[in-house]
């Protein structure tokens, strides 16, 4: 089969690989149907993700159909239309009785990391009953592959662990497609004001469409004066870190309101201060999270009632065998004005 083939920072490919084979009884074999590139496969071809080695197919996010089940796959059967969840969990060590499934002891974020992933023709999915969701009749499968990682991600790495409350002014930096998925899923709550801060216009203009109140571009403004004049100089209740750099972690402790929550979800591959001598006694939280996909089910219902409709975040189409291509486009954005690029495996 072929796959994106992962060769050590700034080196892939799209090459021949063997078709991967059952190895425990708990495991699946997918045939890919569409898949996508995330912002964390541009960190790892960065080489900020030390996990990930020469040989790697990469990718964590997926739609397709069973190929064929191990022995004690129990919840699903040759055919059936499966969502790959980016987080693959056992369902019975502690973490994962706890629903941390971001820590499974013989799973976690593994996929396109420490075993091989979703780009390619064909995929193993270890614990299949619980890693993967049964498409429901009739859904929009692209749609669905937003599922895998980046509206779990927005919603529960950004959102849940920054509290956002109805009335909450807050500030999300970073629109792309994780920065996205927050904002959407903000919504739930109802914060009275979102400001999404990012360099590029084209995402500011998507994140306006999406329901951000407040638009700064960072490369143009001084974000942190920016937000002291909407808020008064007081900063914003919630602001979730969607990049990944230590200049937007900066950012965030410079904008937090006393008793705010910084939420970070980016990458990080460098380290990045902590401004202690301003914000001890400013009664912050910071959080960090590896998404649990623990709110998937949650999130596919919001999905089949038409409440959340990501497939507003696709913006280029390609062959799978396009997948090159793709990355190019993906890794482009400010000039291709991509936000997920979907790649179809037919
Ligand atoms: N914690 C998790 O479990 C988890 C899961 C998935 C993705 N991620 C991470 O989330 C982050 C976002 O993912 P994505 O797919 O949206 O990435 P992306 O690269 O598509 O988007 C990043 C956005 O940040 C903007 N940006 C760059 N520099 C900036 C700056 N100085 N100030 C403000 N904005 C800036 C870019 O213009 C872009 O719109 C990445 O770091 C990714 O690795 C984390
Ligand atoms: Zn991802
Ligand atoms: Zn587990």
């Amino acid at each position: 089969m072929k796959a994106l083939v992962y060769h050590g920072p700034g080196q892939k490919s799209w090459e021949e690989k063997p078709k991967p084979v059952l190895q425990h009884p708990t495991d699946a074999i997918v045939k890919i149907y569409k898949t996508t590139i995330c912002g964390t496969d541009l960190h790892i071809l960065k080489g900020d993700v030390a996990t990930v080695t020469d040989g790697r197919i990469l990718g964590h996010e997926g739609v397709g159909i069973i190929e064929e089940t191990g022995t004690s796959v129990s919840n699903f059967k040759k055919g059936d239309h499966v969502l790959i969840s980016c987080i693959t969990s056992c369902g019975k060590c502690v973490y994962c009785r706890k629903g941390m499934y971001s820590h499974c002891e013989d799973g976690g974020w593994i996929l396109g990391n420490m075993i091989d992933g979703t780009q390619a023709e064909y995929v193993r999915i270890p614990h299949a009953d619980t890693s993967l969701y049964l498409v429901p009749q009739g859904m929009d499968e692209e749609a669905l592959v937003m599922l895998s990682d980046i509206l779990p991600t927005g919603f529960e790495c950004g959102v849940l662990n920054g509290q956002v409350k109805p009335g909450d002014t807050i500030a999300i930096v970073g629109a792309g497609p994780v920065g996205l998925a927050a904002l959407l899923t903000a919504q739930f709550y109802s914060p009275a004001n979102i400001i999404m801060i990012d360099p590029d216009e084209s995402r500011l203009a998507v994140a306006k469409k999406f329901g951000a109140t407040h638009l700064i571009n960072n490369a143009s403004s001084n974000a942190t004066n920016s937000i002291n004049q909407l808020t008064n100089g007081v900063g914003v209740d919630v602001a979730i870190e969607a990049v990944g750099i230590p200049a937007t972690f900066g950012l965030c402790q410079e904008i937090i309101a006393p008793g705010g929550r910084i939420a970070n979800v980016g990458v990080h591959g460098k380290s990045a201060e902590i401004h202690l001598e301003t914000l001890w006694s400013k009664n912050i939280t910071i959080t960090t999270r590896l998404v649990d996909t623990v709110t998937t089910s949650m999130l596919l219902k919001t999905v089949q009632s038409a409440k959340l409709k990501p497939e507003q975040l696709i913006t280029h189409r390609f062959k799978l065998s396009e997948i090159m291509a793709a990355y190019d486009t993906f890794s482009h954005a400010a000039e291709s004005k991509s936000l997920k690029v979907i790649m179809s495996n037919e």
